[in-house]
Parts: structure tokens; sequence; C-alpha cells
């Protein structure tokens, strides 16, 4: 079954085309980061606009690179949710109506689902079941998976995403949009053993997040020093080091409670290094194993929406002739899909 896929949830185009037989056999991605970054964040009319202009171009992009013609593609997956509205509305209306055009079944995939699938996308995916840290720009979660659309939360951030408390430290601290790479990018410099930030909510049990007093604490300890590039990549280098801290424990806990070895990481932050070497060794250590997307799939991209389609189209999933996006949709009301 060959699928097309259109993620347009935030600010990257990304269509894909994943064939079931055959795996994936294009995808590509536009970032829209030059667009927002004079405005030092992303402006969502700005993103939906661009959406607009960037889909079908991409669109013949792929086919001509996989050598396929629309006539042959036999489903569409888009991005209904969460992200932002206007965004999402983009995709959504051009999956369907395509899928209308092509008499085709569409099929309307959860933004976090997709990320949770991508490392499915390796040459040695992961097996069900695993719990899976997803860090994104709008998410951090726990999640313990038993299968495609079977996922138990077992913990969330109460307050910004991991990818958020990075972006929002990386512009207090006077670093370029977007912040998380540029922050990561620092604290490679950085003294590692200059300044302690807390490790937030480790010292009660669960598996939650918290990440905006560590944002705080950051900015307090850079407004108190001297404005120079050594202060400002050391405390880049403890905030990094406390974040990824504290997810390797929530990691830990969440492998605990479970009973499970094996830990999928996915979502921007997960591209970060420093965390998939902790977290590498924290699998290690417990006699597991921890996969990844590959880099570029880490990030938001189409091929992961591709996959994650194909897998509920495939289980003859199908959705009516609406368009509709969910801009908030909770992870664990998607229904089983094997
Ligand atoms: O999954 P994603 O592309 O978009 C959302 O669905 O939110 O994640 C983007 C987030 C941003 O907050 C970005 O700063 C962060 O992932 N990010 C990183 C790194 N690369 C991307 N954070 C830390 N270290 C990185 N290397
Ligand atoms: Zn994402």
């Amino acid at each position: 079954m060959l699928i097309l896929g259109i993620e347009t949830s935030c600010d990257e185009t990304g269509l894909a085309l994943y064939c079931g037989e055959r795996g994936l056999l294009a995808h590509a991605l536009h970032s829209q980061v030059d667009l927002h970054a004079e405005y030092g964040g992303v402006v969502p009319e700005l993103a939906s606009r661009d959406h607009v202009r960037k889909t079908l171009p991409l669109l013949r992009e792929i086919c001509r690179r996989a050598g396929v013609e629309s006539t042959e593609i036999e489903g569409v997956a888009y991005t209904r949710g969460p992200g932002l509205i206007g965004a999402l509305l983009v995709g959504a209306a051009l999956g369907r109506s395509l899928a209308w055009a092509w008499r085709v079944p569409a099929v309307g995939v959860h933004h976090m689902e997709g990320h949770l699938l991508a490392p499915m996308l390796e040459p040695e995916p992961p097996a069900f079941p695993f719990v899976a840290l997803l860090v994104s720009g709008g998410h951090s979660l726990l999640v313990e998976v038993q299968g495609v659309g079977q996922y138990r939360i077992l913990g969330e951030s109460v307050d910004d995403a991991a990818g958020e408390a990075f972006d929002k430290t990386a512009k207090l601290l006077g670093l370029p949009y977007p912040g998380g790479p540029a922050l990561a990018k620092l604290a490679e410099r950085g003294n590692p053993g200059r300044f302690q930030f807390p490790r937030p909510m480790t010292d009660r049990p669960g598996c939650d997040f918290s990440f905006s007093g560590l944002k705080t604490a950051a900015i307090t300890m850079w407004r108190s020093l001297e404005p120079t590039s050594e202060n400002r990549a050391d405390v880049a280098r403890a905030f990094e080091e406390a974040v990824v801290d504290t997810l390797a424990i929530k990691c830990r806990r969440a492998l605990e409670a479970t009973g499970l070895k094996r830990l999928v990481v996915a979502g921007g932050v997960g591209a970060n290094q420093r965390l998939r070497a902790r977290l590498r060794d924290l699998a290690a250590e417990r006699g597991g194993e921890v996969h990844y997307p590959r880099l570029e799939f880490c990030t938001d991209n189409g091929a992961m929406i591709a996959y994650a389609g194909w897998r509920r189209l495939a289980s003859g999933q199908r959705e009516d002739l609406g368009i509709e996006v969910l801009p908030r949709w909770p992870l664990d009301q998607l229904t089983a899909a094997n």
C-alpha cells in the first residue's frame, strides 16, 4: 500500500511517500526557520501561508524522486493535531481533498504518534512493548507503548515542554531562534562543573516533569554574571546537564515501573547528543536498548506521518469526508490499530 504523508502542524512542511512493501520511497522537507527567525518564534499566520505555498511543489518533488505517478497513491495521511490550527488546516484540507479526488482513503494522524513511531523507519526497528520518551517543542511525555494506538501516559510536563524550555532559555541568553540546537552547541564549550541547577521534581515519586523553574534558575544565574561568552556557555552547559539528568532519572523510573527494558526516544529534543549518550548508558546499564529515529526524523517530518498513516490505513481505519483538525488532542485518546 503506497501512502502519501503530509505534515504541517507547526513550522515545517514535510511530505513523504511510504510503501508498506518497499519502505520509505521519498521525503522532502521545507523548514520555515528563516521566515520566523526575525520574530524570535513561530508566527502562526505566516506559518499557515507558507504551508500553502510549499505543499504542492513538495508533492511534485517527492513523486518525481520516487518515480511515482499520483494515480499510484493508495491512501493519504495528514497531521490532524495537536498543533497550530491554521497550519493543521492547510495539511488537512489538502490531504482530504487529494484523497477525495484520487478516490482513495484518508486518515488524520496524531503528530506525537508520528514521532513515537518514527524509529520504525530505521533498519532495526524497536519491537513492542516499549517505553517512549517524547520530547518536542510542545510536549514532554513518558508513555508505555503496547502497540500502535495502545498508549498509557506515565508522566508529562506540568508546565513547559523540554524543547520549549530549551527555546525560552536560549532566547533569554540572546541566542538565535530556534534555540534548542543553538543552546546545545554553545553548551559544548561550557565548563561542566561550574554551576549546578536543580533537577526538578526528582525528589518526589512519579514520572511528571517540570522545566519552567530550571529556565528561571538559568536566567537568574546569567543575569548575576558578567555577560561574557564564557559565562554564557557555562550557564548553557549547566542548563543542558540539568534537563538531560532530569529526563534520564524519569526514564529510569518509567522503565522500573513498567518492568520494560526497551526505550524509544523521539521528538526534536531527541536530537540532543548529550541526551542520547546519557540514555544509551542508562539502557546499557539495565541490560536493555534504546532506539532513536535518525537525526532528520527526530524533528518534524512527513515520513513519520506517512508511516503512522500507513499503519492505521492498513489496519482498516478510514475517515469520512469532513475536514477536521484537533489543535489539542490527548495521545491516550487514540484507538488501537493492529
Ligand atoms: O518535534 P519538533 O521538531 O517540533 C515539535 O513538534 O515541537 O521539536 C522541536 C523542538 C524545539 O523546541 C527545538 O529547540 C528542540 O526540539 N531541539 C533541540 C535540539 N534540536 C531540536 N533541543 C535540544 N537539543 C537539540 N539538539
Ligand atoms: Zn513535532
